[in-house]
């Protein structure tokens, strides 16, 4: 027994440069097969829930704004599993609800409040006038004033956004590409028919955003976009163990 042991000392591995290699790979390799392989047993690391949908077009134009704005800096939007946090935010966040998300605005800091959920939680004035002037509602806020959302939307169009969207494996239709436009304009205009709109995006929701419908801003867009955030998924329908029961 005293050779063998003698034989893979410390002292032989370490003068070996070869032997030394080769046992770090192996040592390291067992790590990786431990982390990799439980994922090859499972069909899906997404859960199975109801609701989850692309984003409208005029919801997909306020996320490039979130990120173009750098809102991520400041905001996550994923609600960590601990009771504090469902307690603040409501139900932890899952990995369907950010799979149409390219790429994900988990984010790593939080020098204002988790996002995942805030849709629904105060009315579209509110969100339009923190977003002009934070201090005019939260007097002692550090974010930043963001009073030019309020010009025009423009840019890169809709229509080629979802094209793009689609190329990395967006399920958007023809048709929702081909309505892209209409879409936009109907739901920042609460005047206009929004039952296509509706048809092709469920719950979608129309509203004058930024508190003026006659023309479509940023504003509309960002807002529209934090008005639908963790509001998708009925969570009395969510099975945890869909991915087991496959
Ligand atoms: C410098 C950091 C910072 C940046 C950048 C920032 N925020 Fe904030 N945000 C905060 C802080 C701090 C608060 C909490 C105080 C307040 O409500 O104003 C907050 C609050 C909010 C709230 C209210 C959340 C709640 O649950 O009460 C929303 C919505 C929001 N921010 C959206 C945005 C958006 C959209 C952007 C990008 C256009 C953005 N923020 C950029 C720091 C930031």
């Amino acid at each position: 027994m005293v050779p063998f042991f003698r034989r893979f000392s410390h002292a032989l591995i370490e003068r070996n440069l070869l032997l030394l290699g080769v046992l770090t790979l192996i040592t390291i390799s067992i790590g990786g097969l431990v982390q990799v392989v439980p994922l090859f047993t499972v069909e899906s690391t997404i859960e199975r829930v109801h609701g989850v949908r692309p984003y409208t077009p005029l919801e997909l134009m306020g996320r490039e704004i979130y990120v173009r704005e750098g809102c991520y800096l400041c905001h996550s939007q994923m609600v960590r599993p601990f009771r504090d946090e469902a307690e603040r935010y409501g139900h932890y966040s899952l990995a369907a609800e950010s799979m149409y998300d390219r790429p994900f605005q988990w984010g790593s800091k939080r020098t204002g409040p988790d996002l995942a959920r805030v849709g629904g939680r105060y009315s579209d004035d509110w969100h339009a006038m923190h977003l002009r002037d934070p201090r005019s509602l939260v007097p002692e806020s550090i974010m930043p004033s963001y009073p030019f959302l309020d010009r025009p939307l423009s840019g890169v169009s809709v229509t080629e956004r979802m094209k793009t969207m689609r190329a990395v494996g967006v399920p958007y239709t023809d048709e929702q590409i081909a309505r892209a436009e209409a879409d936009l304009a109907a739901q920042a205009n609460p005047n206009v028919d929004g039952s296509g709109l509706t048809q092709r995006y469920a719950r979608a929701r129309q509203g004058v955003f930024d508190g003026d419908e006659r023309r479509v801003t940023e504003m509309d867009a960002l807002v529209a976009y934090l008005q639908m955030l963790g509001t998708l998924v009925d969570f009395t329908d969510v099975q945890p163990d869909a991915v087991k029961q496959r």
